[in-house]
C-alpha cells in the first residue's frame, strides 16, 4: 500500500506544487513508483508536468470527485491517471475544482470522497503525493482524511509562520473526527536566503514554538532562481541544477522521507510524531 503524503499549507506561494514536483520526481529517481495527485484549480503541478491544458482533459480530478459521489466504482475515473515516466504518473486538476470545493461542502460524507477514490489504487504505488490548494477548505480536509502523513513547506517569514496555528488546529481536528493515524513528517522551511537576519529570526521562533511538537526537519530549501524554471521545462530540477544547492537539499528531503515512512512501515506505526 502506498505511503500518501499531503504537502499542505493554505498560504499560497510557499512552493507546495514545487515540493510534490520535486519530491516526487525524487523518490521516482530512486525507484519508488509514485502518483501524484493535483488539487488545486490553478492546476500548476498539472502544467509543470507537461500538461498545456488540463481544461482539455476528459478526466481530472474535478471529474474523479464528482465521480465518487454517485457511485464509488472507479472503473472510469483510473482514466484520469497520466503517465509522466514509467515510475511517475500523475492527475491533473483544473479551474472546475472551484465547483468541487462548493459542492464538496454541501455533500453529506463529502470529506471521504478522495480517500474512496486512493483506496482503489494505491496498492499500484509505493508513495502518493497530494498537492493541496492554498485554503483548509473541503478539498484539503479530504487530502487530509486520505493522508498517512502531511509535510508541511513554509516560507521563513513572520506571517507565514504565524498562519501555521489555523492549520495544526485543523490537523488537530481532522485526527480527532476522521484520521486518528494522521501523522506529521514536519515543517519544511522554502525559498530560504540564509543570509538574511529575519529568516534566521523566523527559524528560531519556529523552533521554540513547534520544535518539540511537529518538528522542522533537518533540511531546508534554498531560494533560487532555477526553480522558476522548472515550470516551463521538460527537465526535473535534478537536472536543471545537477550539483545544485537546490537539488542537493530536494535529495535530502528523499532521505528524509524514505527513512521516516520506512520507519513506520516496519514498526507499523508513526515515525515522527
Ligand atoms: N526554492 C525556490 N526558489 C525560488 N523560487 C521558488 C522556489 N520554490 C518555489 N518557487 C517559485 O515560487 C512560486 C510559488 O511556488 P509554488 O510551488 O507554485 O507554491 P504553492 O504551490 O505553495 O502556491 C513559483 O513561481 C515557483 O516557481
Ligand atoms: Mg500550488
Amino acid at each position: 500500500m502506498a505511503q500518501k503524503i499531503a504537502v499542505v499549507n493554505q498560504k499560497g506561494g510557499v512552493s507546495k506544487s514545487t515540493v510534490v514536483l520535486c519530491l516526487g520526481t525524487g523518490l521516482a529517481n530512486r525507484g519508488k513508483k509514485v502518483l501524484l495527485v493535483d488539487l488545486d484549480a490553478q492546476g500548476s503541478l498539472s502544467i509543470s508536468l507537461g500538461c498545456d491544458y488540463p481544461e482539455k482533459l476528459p478526466v481530472t480530478m474535478a471529474e474523479i470527485f464528482q465521480m465518487m459521489e454517485h457511485t464509488p466504482d472507479s472503473t472510469d475515473a483510473v482514466r484520469g491517471i497520466l503517465s509522466h515516466s514509467e515510475t511517475l504518473h500523475y492527475i491533473a486538476a483544473n479551474r472546475k475544482m472551484v465547483f468541487v470545493e462548493q459542492k464538496l461542502s454541501q455533500t453529506e460524507g463529502g470529506e471521504q470522497f478522495l480517500k474512496c477514490f486512493l483506496s482503489s489504487v494505491d496498492a499500484a504505488y509505493d508513495y502518493i503525493l497530494l498537492d493541496c490548494p492554498p485554503a483548509l477548505g473541503m478539498v484539503t480536509v479530504n487530502a487530509l482524511v486520505a493522508a498517512d502523513w502531511i509535510l508541511i513547506p513554509t516560507q521563513l517569514e513572520y506571517l507565514a509562520a504565524k498562519g501555521l496555528e489555523q492549520l495544526l488546529q485543523t490537523v488537530v481536528r481532522i485526527r480527532r473526527r476522521a484520521n486518528p493515524e494522521l501523522q506529521i513528517l514536519g515543517i519544511l522551511p522554502t525559498m530560504v536566503n540564509p543570509r538574511t537576519r529575519d529568516s534566521r529570526k523566523v527559524l528560531r521562533l519556529l523552533q521554540d514554538t513547534y520544535g518539540n511538537s511537529i518538528g522542522i526537519l533537518p533540511c531546508q530549501i534554498p531560494y533560487s532562481v532555477r526553480v522558476k524554471e522548472l515550470s516551463s521545462s521538460t527537465k526535473s530540477i535534478y537536472e536543471l541544477d545537477r550539483n545544485g544547492k537546490v537539488a542537493a537539499a530536494y535529495e535530502q528531503l528523499v532521505d528524509i522521507v524514505l527513512k521516516s515512512t520506512k520507519a513506520a512501515t516496519e514498526a507499523g506505526t508513526g515515525g515522527c510524531i
